[in-house]
């Protein structure tokens, strides 16, 4: 397929998306085109140009991969048409109600496809290497916004009718589709935000310094290449931090903290406009590619903002990260590999932080071996070279041979990208890195432990990363009166802050502390961000008593979270 054109019409007391897709493809003749679905019902096919209706079939149903649907084609055809409607067991789609909204009063729906859930909402070539155009006629009730990954309407329109159109071509993990009672307020000439209006004016405060991000990233790596660049504040149910639909990032209202001190990940989301959306790997095999060059780049972009000692900072949170999560997969090496193997398995499950921050240890490594000017001449050439195409590991390996190594051998055995690509861990002789600004936060804590009251430590001024450094490195088995004396000193569970929060919500379950419960239930039934959600079940699953608690904020909560944490979490809860 290489463009397609659908109608979609919504129905929010059904929860279903009806639709009709007109897709254009491109052939030589072959004798069918095989389309993924899963859990989406095919109501009926065409061939463009036949009157009757086209012979067609659906394979037996896989698990994570659903059906192929396979459509008998003629020589000469060149569009198909297919009548689909959503089901309950869609699960890229969240329906919510009012009451998981901000405003209370009016539903919402919003989509999530990567990595393979487009196929439970629309029929589509659901690999990252196939990409296509399309355009978009949604019906939605009159009262409601409808946006997408495309060019995108900034009011309501008396009609509910929209036309949506997406000018490069993107894999289908990139499709999205929200709607709500949703507003906009512009950030700049070519950024905006889009958010519930209860919750506008914070985002737009939040978010202020996203044109000067689009503007450092075109500093470091060529043009912005997709026209405006906004932003779409979801629920709390949204079970991702952000996720980089082009010309639209969805983002968690958890990262509006009120002081701008979460927005590396608007940097995240911005660099996918390069590294994924411009970019794409391949396969989920190469999702290190898209995450790697994105975390990367993302804290280039930091840096370029507020300085090398911002940047480190998160360098040094990440490689904290990567430490735990390869002592959580020492049973797995296999999935320490930078390249994966997925076969068998739901590409979701095998998705971690090693491809995230390993991946950047790798970038880091190259730009220390080159220095900085060659390396970010090399990315400039690969983003360039390689746009609105998918690229996958053996090729980087390539252009990277080809690039940056060019014959030189002793450069060659330096890179050693065998040793990160295609082996276990982190290859020996990495240096951690290390940031200044956290040395007096070590300071302070070691203090603490030898007998300072914690409201005298010199906490003064310091900054979300700061406080999460500390939180992150206070030691085991703590007492009751420790915890309270930390509290009481610095609010933590009552912290507005969803990161800080969420850390000390996990020490609080691991040492039960009992007055932070009723905070930990709020958070765990409120949030649907899987990134949370995971640690603190798992702590509480450490013990009897934890699981039983676990299990009763889990019924309540289940109702709230999108399908991706559902399907992680009733595997570990054994629902
Ligand atoms: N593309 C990812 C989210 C994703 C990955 C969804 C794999 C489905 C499958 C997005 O760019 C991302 O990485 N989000 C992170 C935030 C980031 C700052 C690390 C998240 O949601 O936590
Ligand atoms: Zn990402």
């Amino acid at each position: 397929m290489t463009h397609a054109d659908w109608h979609l019409e919504l129905d929010f007391s059904k929860k279903t998306i009806k639709g009709t897709g007109l897709y254009t493809l491109q052939h030589q003749g072959a004798p069918e085109v095989i389309f993924d679905v899963r859990h989406l019902q095919i109501t009926g096919v065409k061939l463009v140009g036949q009157e009757q209706e086209a012979e067609y079939h659906l394979t037996e149903e896989e698990p994570f991969l659903g059906q192929g649907l396979h459509i008998a084609l003629r020589e000469d055809t060149r569009q198909v048409e297919i009548r689909f409607v959503t089901t309950p067991q869609s699960a890229a789609l969240q329906w919510l109600e009012p009451g998981q909204t901000a405003g209370k009063t009016h539903p919402f729906l919003f989509t999530q496809s990567q990595a393979i859930l487009a196929r439970t909402w629309l029929p589509c070539q659901d690999s990252p290497s196939v990409r296509f155009t399309y355009t978009a006629r949604v019906q939605v009730p009159a009262h409601l916004l409808p946006l997408m990954s495309a060019d995108n309407p900034q009011e309501k329109g008396a009609t509910g009718e929209y036309f949506f159109q997406m000018e490069q071509p993107i894999p289908s993990y990139l499709l999205s589709l929200a709607v709500g009672d949703l507003a906009f307020a512009p950030l700049g000439q070519r950024c905006g935000v889009y958010a519930e209006p209860a919750t506008l004016e914070a985002a737009a405060y939040e978010f202020a310094d996203t044109e000067k991000m689009l503007e450092a990233a075109e500093d470091l790596y060529g043009p912005y290449r997709w026209g405006r660049y906004d932003l779409l504040v979801l629920p709390p149910s949204f079970p991702f931090g952000g996720m980089e639909n082009p010309k639209l990032t969805f983002c968690t209202p958890t990262i509006i903290a009120g002081d701008r001190s979460l927005t590396s990940l608007v940097a995240h989301e911005l660099a996918h406009s390069w590294s994924g959306n411009l970019v794409t790997n391949a396969t989920w095999n190469d999702f290190w590619m898209n995450e790697g060059f994105t975390v990367y780049f993302e804290r280039r972009i930091m840096e370029a903002l507020y300085g090398p000692a911002y940047a480190e900072m998160l360098h040094t949170l990440g490689y904290q990260d990567l430490q735990l999560t390869l002592e959580e997969l020492r049973d797995k090496p296999q999935d320490t590999c930078l390249h994966l193997n997925l076969a068998g398995r739901d590409p979701d499950e095998g998705l971690t932080e090693i491809a995230y921050e390993k991946g950047n240890a790798f970038l880091r490594h190259l730009e220390k071996l080159v220095g900085r000017d060659r390396f970010d001449l090399f990315v400039n050439r690969y983003f360039s070279q390689f746009r609105f195409q998918s690229m996958d590991t053996a090729g980087f390996e390539q252009f990277l041979e080809k690039e940056l190594i060019n014959g030189d051998d002793t450069l060659r055995q330096q890179i050693n990208a065998a040793g990160w690509i295609h082996a276990p861990g982190l290859p020996a002789g990495q240096l951690p890195p290390k940031a200044v600004l956290f040395e007096k936060v070590a300071q302070e804590l070691e203090k603490w432990q030898h007998g300072t009251a914690a409201q005298d430590l010199a906490t003064h001024g310091w900054s979300t990363h700061e406080w999460l450094y500390f939180l992150t490195n206070l030691p085991q088995g703590l007492t009751q009166a420790q915890l309270e004396e930390l509290d009481q000193a610095f609010g933590f569970t009552a912290s507005g802050n969803a990161e800080v929060q969420a850390e000390w919500l996990r020490h609080a379950i691991l040492h039960r502390y009992e007055a932070a419960y009723p905070a930990l239930e709020a958070f765990l039934v409120r949030v649907g961000r899987r990134k949370f959600l995971l640690p603190l079940y798992k702590a509480l699953l450490q013990t009897p008593q934890g699981t039983a608690q676990a299990q009763a904020i889990y019924q309540k909560a289940r109702p709230n979270y999108h399908a991706v944490a559902t399907s992680t979490l009733d595997a570990l809860l054994n629902r």
